[in-house]
């Protein structure tokens, strides 16, 4: 074992067009409390002296918009058409630059949306340490509703709650998990709304962490409509 401190890189996909959301501006680009939810997510992670590097994957036309400087531990990548190109286009961009810059190496890799403002740096450590124990970790919720499976309009089963989780982020890999999933999927034309579940369907264990109901994704105008309210109660804390 090395004594090397651990390196890890966050991608922050923020390349999506926001349909479910609507609108002329990608939602990860609307305001929180007054900055773009992209910037709060960002600002969270820089806070935190774990993290190594950070690679925000953002829409072709949005690169020239946002400028970084060499040695930056921010850096902002061309994103792709879906979430999972976006986030090997993220990772490849990222290896690279180490490999050139600072000729060291990444240990592990967590993935966290673009769009969850309110992610706890406590899951974020807890689910870093399931990676690190298990190869990849992700937080779940447990669904406070019953689901159903519907065909033609109706019910055509009920599911067990009892074993069901919802996934959040920040989804957590050591590198070579993320590498072997991510290669995986793109030569089988593979897509996925998140990596935890490609990396279980390429047979690794991706170990549950308890995940946390603040930590919703904004989806839907409701749920910033809901996160400015929460925002405002909290009084802005946790600002960097
Ligand atoms: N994302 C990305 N590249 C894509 C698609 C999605 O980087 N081609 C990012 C989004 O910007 C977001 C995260 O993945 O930060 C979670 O995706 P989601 O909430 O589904 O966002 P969108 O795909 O933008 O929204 P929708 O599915 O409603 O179109
Ligand atoms: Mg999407």
């Amino acid at each position: 074992m090395s004594a090397d401190p651990e390196r890890i890189l966050v991608i922050i996909p923020a390349a999506g067009s926001g349909t479910r959301f609507g609108g002329d501006v990608p939602k990860q680009f609307l305001p929180l409390g007054g900055k773009p939810l992209v910037q709060r997510v960002v600002e969270r992670f820089l806070f935190d002296d774990k993290v190594t590097r950070i690679v925000v994957p953002v829409l072709d036309m949005l690169l020239s918009a946002v400028k970084t400087s060499p040695g930056d531990r921010v850096q902002f990548v061309a994103g792709g058409a879906t979430r999972l190109q976006s986030v090997t286009r993220g990772l490849e961009a990222a290896l690279d630059e180490i490999g050139d810059e600072i000729n060291g190496e990444i240990d592990i890799v967590a993935i966290h949306d673009a769009v969850r403002p309110f992610f706890s740096l406590d899951t974020f450590h807890a689910t870093l340490d399931a990676a690190r124990t298990h190869g990849a970790a992700f937080p779940g919720i447990p669904l406070p509703d019953t689901v159903h499976q519907i065909a033609d309009d109706a019910i055509a089963s009920t599911l067990d709650r009892r074993v069901l989780v919802a996934a959040q982020t920040p989804q957590c890999f050591r590198v070579d998990v993320l590498r072997d999933i991510l290669e995986r999927a793109a030569a089988e034309n593979a897509d996925a709304t998140d990596e935890a579940g490609l990396a279980a369907k390429y047979g690794h264990r991706v170990q549950l962490v308890t995940g946390d109901s603040m930590n919703f994704k904004i989806t839907r105008p409701e749920d910033l409509v809901m996160a400015e309210r929460i925002y405002a109660e909290w009084g802005g804390e946790g600002d960097a």
